[in-house]
């Protein structure tokens, strides 16, 4: 599954919608308490369907890494050892981050900066092959190429290291294939697919021979996939594919190249974006709950 260059056109218009939607949620403060009262942050990693503190206890200082974290912190960051509570080496990781700590700065939050870096070249970021946890929810079917993904995120790990995924199933469908989603996740006949109008892939078969799958569909409907690093990645499924290292830098230049027409669309759309959320994250809770529900209905 190579980089499309149409793909990452698309990925790059999915950016507005983002950052307007992260940056109303930091403005107010309703969302913003109800996100840090919903995230794990300040206590124990908890991932759904999967013991992480368990798997972390026998390891001596664990380090995990949070992919495409966005700014909800959502994973606990303290670990448990010799039964005591012990901060966890976590580090959140994300392509938007510099906007993100752009973010935190201008709301004053005082959280953990997020770290550049994008899942497709993962391995350039983190290069040791000593990372011991990587947890990537609801962001592999944001990337451009998530087969890339997995694979990269693979890569940095060591042997017996593992890949915790979460997702809505078939995300890209139910959002029209707009913004970030151009990729489904699912779990059909115990295997985890990822496909979308012109590709499918059964992922285990891909990873056959040097890492195992283990697929569940949980009972709040997430695809959950945790997979165990049994030998090196290949070398030819990792690296620079051809399409050039997509370094932080290189992520603001080509913004601000963009062709004027298209600069002024993703102004136009961020500012659009941003007064929809401006609107939606000032209702109350239970109010946007309900009619998220009813569009659903609908
Ligand atoms: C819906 S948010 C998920 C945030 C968080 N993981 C959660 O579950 O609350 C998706 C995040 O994936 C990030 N993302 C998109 N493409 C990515 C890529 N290629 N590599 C890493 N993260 C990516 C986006 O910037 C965004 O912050």
């Amino acid at each position: 599954m190579a980089l499309k260059d149409s793909n990452i056109q698309k990925w790059i218009e999915g950016i507005p919608y983002e950052l307007a939607f992260w940056n109303n949620v930091y403005r107010w403060k309703r969302p913003f308490d109800g996100l840090m009262k919903w995230s794990h942050y300040g206590d124990y990693v908890e991932l759904e369907s999967f013991d992480a503190l368990q798997f972390l206890e026998n390891h001596d200082n664990p380090m995990v890494l949070d992919v495409g974290a966005g700014m909800s912190y959502a994973t606990g960051n303290y670990f448990r050892k010799n039964n005591e509570k012990t901060p966890l080496d976590i580090h959140y990781v994300d392509p938007l981050a510099p906007f993100f700590n752009r973010i935190l700065k201008k709301y004053r939050k005082n959280l953990p900066q997020i770290d550049y870096g994008m899942m497709e070249y993962l391995s350039a970021f983190y290069t040791k092959h000593d990372v011991d946890l990587v947890i990537i929810q609801n962001a592999l079917d944001h990337s451009s190429n998530p087969l890339k993904g997995i694979y990269e995120a693979l890569d940095t790990l060591k042997i017996g290291g593992k890949l915790y995924l979460n997702h809505h199933p078939n995300e890209a469908e139910t959002e029209h294939y707009k913004g970030f989603h151009q990729f489904n996740i699912c779990e059909e006949d115990g295997k985890l697919t990822i496909w979308n109008k012109t590709e499918r892939y059964d992922v285990a078969s891909l990873l056959a021979g040097f890492a195992e799958v283990e697929t569940a569909k949980a009972e709040s409907g997430h695809v959950i996939a945790v997979i165990t690093k049994t030998d090196g990645v290949p070398s030819n499924l990792t690296g620079d594919d051809g399409n050039g290292f997509l370094t932080e830098d290189m992520l603001k230049q080509t913004m601000k190249s963009l062709p004027f027409g298209k600069r002024l669309k993703m102004k136009f759309l961020y500012w659009k974006y941003n007064i929809i959320q401006f609107i939606i994250q000032g209702l109350p809770w239970d109010f946007r709950m309900k009619i998220k529900r009813l569009i659903k209905q609908a």
